[in-house]
């Protein structure tokens, strides 16, 4: 593709739309990779100049990512994980975090941008001991879903369910009852003991909550922020975690000499569901 040198081989796969940006794609972009096309450059630049916290934000989305896989493999024992909208192969996938703990684990991704199906080679390099499967599929589908992971991971035994920054763009915030349903049908799938782990933007980042209303308008995917009790509801009936449904730079934070991250307006944790 002319002026698309990061990318080249993506003129040869179906399916590519490079007319409008790409949820996954522009996230790749606030993370500094090099999956993305001028149309997820041009959003993601004009989103920053709204919201230039926006590079923090996915980079801490991301670190939350590892630090509640490595609580789940490293102190609660999970070795199976079914990561929904898992976006493109960045560092510290989940399948790394989790098989550093153990090589056993077992991790299905699942997205519906197919882009990522070209590039899920880099989530698929698997330590030979577990296990990586990559599912082109949609969260609004979570029966296929359920069906096709069954294929990698054994339902008798306990599953986490990683949804990050992903329920944003199932519904508007008017209607949590189809976010709330998906969440429900997938966690009923999975057995007792199983988790469920999420983060979601909230609309307190009132700069967030304008670059992302003008980002709406671009004719890609909507993302729909949320106030931070709906995020909690997400978890109802699930027993949380400490320290609970929080902004994510307060969950489990790594000891470190720099003080607490910036607060980005995202909230997220962690729960089981009960015996
Ligand atoms: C903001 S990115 C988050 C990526 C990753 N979870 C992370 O936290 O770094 C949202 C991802 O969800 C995917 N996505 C959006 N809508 C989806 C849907 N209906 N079904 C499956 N994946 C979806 C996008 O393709 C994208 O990869």
């Amino acid at each position: 593709m002319t002026g698309e040198p990061e990318i080249p081989e993506a003129q040869d796969i179906p399916r590519i739309d490079t007319t409008v940006p790409h949820s996954a794609r522009v996230w790749n972009y606030w993370l500094g990779g090099k999956d993305h096309y001028a149309v997820d450059r041009e959003a993601g630049d004009q989103f920053a100049a709204v919201y230039p916290g926006i590079f923090d934000l996915a980079r801490l989305s991301r670190y939350f990512l590892g630090r509640v896989i490595r609580h789940l493999a490293g102190e609660v024992g999970i070795r199976q994980f079914l990561d929904i909208g898992t976006g493109l192969p960045t560092a510290d996938n989940t399948h790394e975090v989790a098989q550093r703990v153990d090589p056993e684990a077992r991790i299905v991704y699942v997205d519906n941008d197919p882009l990522i199906l070209a590039h899920a080679n880099a989530l698929l390099i698997s330590d030979p001991r577990g296990a990586t499967a990559y599912i082109e599929a949609d969260l609004l589908d979570p029966d296929t879903i359920i069906r096709e992971a069954r294929q990698t991971l054994d339902f008798d035994e306990p599953v986490a369910l990683i949804l990050m920054q992903v329920l944003g763009h199932v519904s508007n915030a008017d209607d949590d009852a189809q976010a709330r349903a998906i969440v429900n049908t997938l966690m009923q799938a999975l057995p007792p003991g199983s988790y469920l782990a999420l983060n979601e933007s909230a609309v307190t980042n009132e700069a967030n909550a304008k670059a992302t209303a003008l980002y709406n308008e671009s004719g890609g995917a909507p993302y729909y922020l949320r106030e931070p009790e709906q995020i909690v509801g997400l978890f109802d009936g699930l027993d949380v975690l400490e320290p609970g449904i929080v902004p994510i730079q307060l969950w489990r934070p790594d000891p470190n000499p720099f003080g607490e991250p910036a607060d980005v307006g995202v909230w997220g944790g962690t729960a089981r569901k009960r015996d």
